[in-house]
Parts: C-alpha cells; sequence; structure tokens
C-alpha cells in the first residue's frame, strides 16, 4: 500500500514532476522504426503529457519537436517537409531538428526576427528497432546495449501497443511472477507456438516461490516453479531503470523479451515489446500474424474495456483459457492493468507476501526519484561506451539443481561470463 502523496509521485510524468524528472533522465523508446522509415511520414505523438512531432527531414535525419507551431499554435505534423527542416501550413515558418527556425516567409526581409525563435526539440536516435528520444536536461546517457537491441536484424522485432493506464500498472503487471499462474494459466498440454515447449510442464500449476534483490541496473526477480516433472525450475526475470523490465522466456532457455513502458500521459501509456531469439532468425512473419489479430489499427488491443475484453465464457467452462480471453498474453494483460482503474488507488490495495517484487521495486523506483531529488545522479545509467551493458545483467530461465537457489545460480553464471541469454 502506498500514501496518496507516495501514489502520485510515483505516477505523475509530465513535465517538472519528480518522476517526470528520473524517466527524461534516460532514452525512451517512442515509436517504432518500421513507423518512421525514410521517407515516411510526420507523425504527432504525445510522451508523457508533451504534444511532440516526430518526423525525417530531407536528408532522412530524425527529428523530435514541438508539435505546436511557436508562431500561432498550428500542428506541425501536416506540415511540408522540405529545405532541411519541417515548414508550417499556416505562415510556412521553417524548423530544422534542432528546433532552429530557418525561414519565415512572411515577415520583411532583413528582420532578424528568426534569430530569436526556439521551438522545442529532443534528440533523437534509432536503435535495435526503435526510434529513441532523450526528453531530459544535460548529456543523455547511453541506451544499453541489450541483445534485444544489438542482435542481428533477423533475430529481433518492436512492436508497440497502447493500454489506457498509468504507466506503472503496465510495469507492475510485467514484473509481478505471481499472476502467470493464474491470469495466463492455459490447460497441460497446450505448447507454446514460440518454442513447442508445454508451459505447464515446465512452469507448473503452482504459484512459484519468489525473491528479489538490488542490482546496478534495477532490481533482479527470482522465481522458482516447482514443475510436474519434479525438478526445480527457475525465472530470472528484471526490473530495468526506469521503466522497463525483461523477462525470460519458458522452454526457449537462449531468449527473452525486453519491455517498455512509456507514458502517454499519466492515464496512458504505450508498451514497447522487443522480441529477441539469441541463435535462430526468428519468425517475424508469424509474430506479425499475431499481432494483427490481436492488435487494432488504433495500436489498441482487439480485446479491450468497450467489448469487455472479448470474454468468453464457454471458453472458460471449456477450460481453453482460464480467463475466457483467449490465449494472447498482453491481451490478458491489458484487461488486468486497464481495469484497476487509469490510475490505481494505491492507498486501498491489500498487498500480500506474493507481491513482494511489486514492494521492492517500488522501493526502488521512490529512491530513484529521491535522488534526483537531492541532486544525485540517476542510477543505472551507462556513460561509458566501452561498457555497452550492465556486467550484473541476466535474464535466465532453467532448469537448476536442488541445492541451488536463484542467487547462487545467477552468481555462477555470471561468473562463467555466459551471455546473458
Ligand atoms: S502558425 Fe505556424 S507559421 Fe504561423
Ligand atoms: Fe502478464
Amino acid at each position: 500500500m502506498l500514501s496518496k502523496e507516495q501514489n502520485e509521485l510515483i505516477t505523475e510524468t509530465g513535465p517538472g514532476t519528480p518522476c517526470g524528472r528520473l524517466l527524461r533522465s534516460y532514452w525512451q523508446p517512442v515509436a517504432t522504426a518500421e513507423e518512421m522509415p525514410p521517407g515516411g511520414d510526420p507523425m504527432p505523438i504525445r510522451i508523457m503529457s508533451e504534444d511532440l512531432v516526430l518526423f525525417r527531414d530531407d536528408q532522412g535525419r530524425l527529428g523530435l519537436i514541438g508539435q505546436h507551431c511557436p508562431h500561432r499554435g498550428t500542428d506541425l505534423s501536416y506540415g511540408r517537409v522540405e529545405d532541411g527542416g519541417l515548414r508550417c501550413l499556416y505562415h510556412g515558418w521553417l524548423f530544422d531538428i534542432e528546433g532552429n527556425c530557418l525561414d519565415q516567409p512572411a515577415e520583411p526581409e532583413g528582420r532578424k526576427f528568426c534569430d530569436r525563435i526556439h521551438h522545442t526539440a529532443y534528440p533523437v536516435e534509432e536503435k535495435g528497432g526503435a526510434i529513441w528520444a532523450y526528453l531530459g536536461e544535460g548529456t543523455p546517457p547511453l541506451i544499453p546495449d541489450f541483445q534485444f537491441l544489438t542482435a542481428p536484424e533477423p533475430n529481433r522485432l518492436a512492436f508497440r501497443v497502447k493500454q489506457l493506464s498509468s504507466w506503472l500498472q503496465g510495469l507492475e503487471s510485467s514484473i509481478d511472477p505471481a499472476h502467470t499462474t493464474f491470469l495466463h494459466r492455459r490447460p497441460p498440454g497446450i505448447r507454446s507456438k514460440r518454442s513447442g515447449t508445454d508451459v505447464s510442464a515446465v512452469r507448473g500449476t503452482h504459484p512459484p516461490a519468489i525473491g528479489t534483490e538490488d542490482t546496478s541496473f534495477g532490481t533482479r526477480i527470482y522465481a522458482i516453479h516447482n514443475s510436474p516433472n519434479g525438478r526445480k525450475y527457475l525465472r530470472v526475470n528484471n526490473y530495468v531503470y526506469p521503466s522497463g523490465t525483461t523477462a525470460s522466456q519458458s522452454g526457449d532457455d537462449v531468449s527473452y523479451q525486453g519491455r517498455i513502458y512509456v507514458p502517454i500521459d499519466d492515464l496512458s501509456h504505450y508498451r514497447f515489446e522487443f522480441f529477441y531469439s539469441r541463435d535462430k532468425p526468428m519468425d517475424k512473419e508469424r509474430l506479425r500474424k499475431n499481432r494483427e489479430k490481436n492488435v487494432a489499427p488504433d495500436l489498441r488491443h482487439v480485446r479491450r474495456a468497450e467489448n469487455r475484453y472479448l470474454q468468453n465464457r464457454e471458453e472458460m467452462k471449456r477450460d481453453d483459457s482460464w480467463s475466457g480471453m483467449g490465449t494472447h498474453f498482453p491481451s490478458q494483460d491489458a484487461f488486468a492493468i486497464e481495469t484497476q482503474g487509469a490510475i490505481q488507488d494505491r492507498t486501498k490495495e491489500m498487498l500480500g507476501s506474493s507481491d513482494v517484487v511489486i514492494t521492492a521495486v517500488r522501493r526502488t523506483l521512490l529512491g530513484a526519484i529521491k535522488d534526483i531529488g537531492d541532486g544525485k545522479a540517476a542510477p543505472g545509467q551507462i556513460r561509458d561506451p566501452s561498457q555497452g551493458i550492465f556486467a550484473d545483467f541476466i535474464c535466465a530461465a532453467d532448469y537448476i539443481e536442488d541445492d541451488e537457489d536463484g542467487p547462487s545460480y545467477c552468481r555462477r553464471a555470471l561468473a562463467q561470463k555466459q551471455p546473458a541469454a
């Protein structure tokens, strides 16, 4: 449970808010690279309550500038891409990717009004199939070299989906090992389409034993399942500063998924999903088809509150799915987080011992917000290009011996310098 003040502190992300400052201290994905190809159209985009336009100029350079023209406020996303920038349709003012005003054709020649205009503009980078922006102050850190961003292109794929809740509810669903046994339960014998593995045979049908550990990048999350085959099965997932998670994949112990929850505003967010396959190119066609089936052109899930998430109680009775909501996990997660209310009232929740990860990550987040407020550096940033990725990062799913636990497994794996998998 949080106090009202803590709940506001941790969910308000607009400009000038403490949590907004934390989230702005790191690069955030704002679109997929596929949405902004060379020659692509400017795209209006709202990020952390700021209305912006993502565009490529006529040289293909990426820019992210304020959506409303500083002259008299017309929407620049309708503008013309020409002459080294984006030109407003109303009176022709022209802005480059750095927010410089290059032209004001309606103003008298020789007047230097242009030089006094500086429009909002943020640095943009493309990495790992996503377009990233830095909305913070000072010199940006680096985008960490997670494998889901640096693997060869055939081995990775990025999507985004819009969800109608606070970003924190999205994050909290992704770090919560206890819910998968219930919300996402499938009858024994149903195989994962991705890996072909019988997931319930690996993870069992009882809630796992859960633990956490503080790390340089955030929080490591352990879940030990008792598999029906009698063996202990460990999943090591992570909370990554400031709004990311990595989720290991059962039955495919060399791959994991990255997820980043980026506030659109305080009542909605984008869930960025980064698929990664270490050893072989992934079946992108299958993943795209699955997405087409489950995500509508408005970027929201097909299953949504307006259609009661297409819940089918016959499906529940037949035990085809536990939720009656098909087998697409992200849609089930969307149901769980959107129906908590746009901003969950955490003054009224009743946390149990299976919520230990939720408590630990909130503590970490509140600590980071406090650190920044005290003038300390944001935690979990990479600034040395030779570092690339966090030395203590590991994301894994594996059978372990009876005398082994999560921390000892990770210590052994990191000491052997096994690739984070
Ligand atoms: S409002 Fe954009 S140029 Fe006038
Ligand atoms: Fe989930």
